[in-house]
């Protein structure tokens, strides 16, 4: 099914033509790069995090109009958002950002909620050895450092 563009309403149409924060960082703290199998569309998403905090957000996508307009709206929605807060978005919180999308392209939207999910899981992936660092003197060596470096969520 084919989407025109009175299909969409004024802000997907702008967040289409003038994507914010496109592009990505050269050391992220935080990496995803999601696909749509169904229309082989994809998202990358780079996330500056500090403090628990995502300071910046940028993507990059190869895809449709809807998934542009997604993404450029998720990172708008999510900078300065804390990352208990960023578990929070699914699909439907970038859709009505968007003051809707068509139901055709909702599916675009899940690119996004993807991206995230992705994104935190690479974040907690890389967490360890960087939160390693500024404590080292503090945290003991040896067994017992299990107890605070093993208390890995399932
Ligand atoms: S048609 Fe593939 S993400 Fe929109």
């Amino acid at each position: 099914m084919s989407s025109s563009y009175a299909d969409y309403g004024e802000i997907v149409l702008d967040h289409y033509e003038n994507p914010r924060n496109v592009g990505e960082f050269e050391q992220p703290d935080a990496v995803a790069l999601v696909g749509n199998p169904a229309c082989g569309d994809q998202m990358k998403m780079s996330l500056r995090i500090r403090d628990g905090v995502v300071e910046e957000a940028r993507f990059k996508a190869f895809g449709c109009g809807a998934a542009i307009a997604a993404s450029s709206m998720t990172t708008t929605l999510i900078r300065g958002m804390k990352l208990e807060d960023l578990e929070k978005i699914t699909n439907r919180t970038v859709a009505e950002a968007l003051g809707g999308l068509p139901p055709a392209k909702l599916h675009c939207s899940v690119l996004a909620e993807e991206a995230i999910r992705e994104a935190l899981a690479d974040y907690r992936r890389r967490a360890p050895g960087r939160l390693a660092a500024p404590d080292r003197s503090r945290v003991p060596m040896g067994p017992g450092s299990t107890d605070q470096t093993g208390a890995e969520r399932k």
